[in-house]
């Protein structure tokens, strides 16, 4: 090996330790740290480290629909009850309870009965937002329901068959 390519190979070896030791001090001098968060938030993008819990969808109250409500309509609705549920005074319980005079009544109503803890442990009554929440998703409402009925998304349809269930009633109860 010629004098001249040493020379070269050394200064290179040397540039290079140069370069690592260099890098090594900086480490030791300089603490780098990581931010929680981006500083500069881009509109759109996930901030990976603070992840979004969903946020259950908000129930829409019925009752500013109520007084204007479609009763051929809701009667319609109660069509999806009939399988399990009898709406006339006196009627007998099937799958689920009798329901005359549902609006305004205690839950757990029906006599004889046999109702899941989910629903007895429930205070109060059935008054219009208790019953819009329940028939929106039973399970949601109280879970461990044994009504396996998947619910009514739609507030207009809720709202008609509430109104619908009010008039099943000898005196029906006041419109909020
Ligand atoms: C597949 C059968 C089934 C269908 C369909 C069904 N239910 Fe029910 N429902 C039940 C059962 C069973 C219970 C008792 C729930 C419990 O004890 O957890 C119940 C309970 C109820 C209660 C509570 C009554 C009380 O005395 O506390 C209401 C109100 C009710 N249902 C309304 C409705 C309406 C309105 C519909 C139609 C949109 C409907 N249900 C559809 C089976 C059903």
């Amino acid at each position: 090996m010629s004098l001249e390519t040493n020379k070269i190979a050394a200064a290179v070896l040397t540039a290079g330790v140069i370069a690592m030791t260099s890098g090594f001090i900086a480490g030791i001098l300089v603490h780098p740290h990581q931010l929680k968060e981006s500083v500069y938030k881009v509109e759109g993008v996930q901030q990976a480290a603070a992840p979004a819990a969903a946020a259950p969808p908000a129930i829409e109250p019925v009752g500013p629909l109520l007084a204007a409500a479609d009763l051929a309509a809701g009667e319609a609705q109660s069509k999806k009850c009939t399988a399990c549920h009898t709406f006339t005074q006196g009627g007998p319980n099937r799958v689920g309870p009798n329901l005359w005079d549902i609006v305004g009544a205690k839950h757990a109503h029906a006599e004889g009965f046999a109702y899941s803890d989910a629903i007895k442990s429930k205070s109060g009554n059935w008054d219009y937002e208790e019953l819009n929440h329940f028939l929106a998703s039973p399970r949601t409402y109280a879970p461990g329901t044994k009504m396996a009925f998947a619910g009514l998304p739609r507030v207009a349809d809720r709202a008609a068959l509430i109104a619908y269930l009010r008039t099943l009633s000898a005196s029906p109860k006041p419109l909020p």
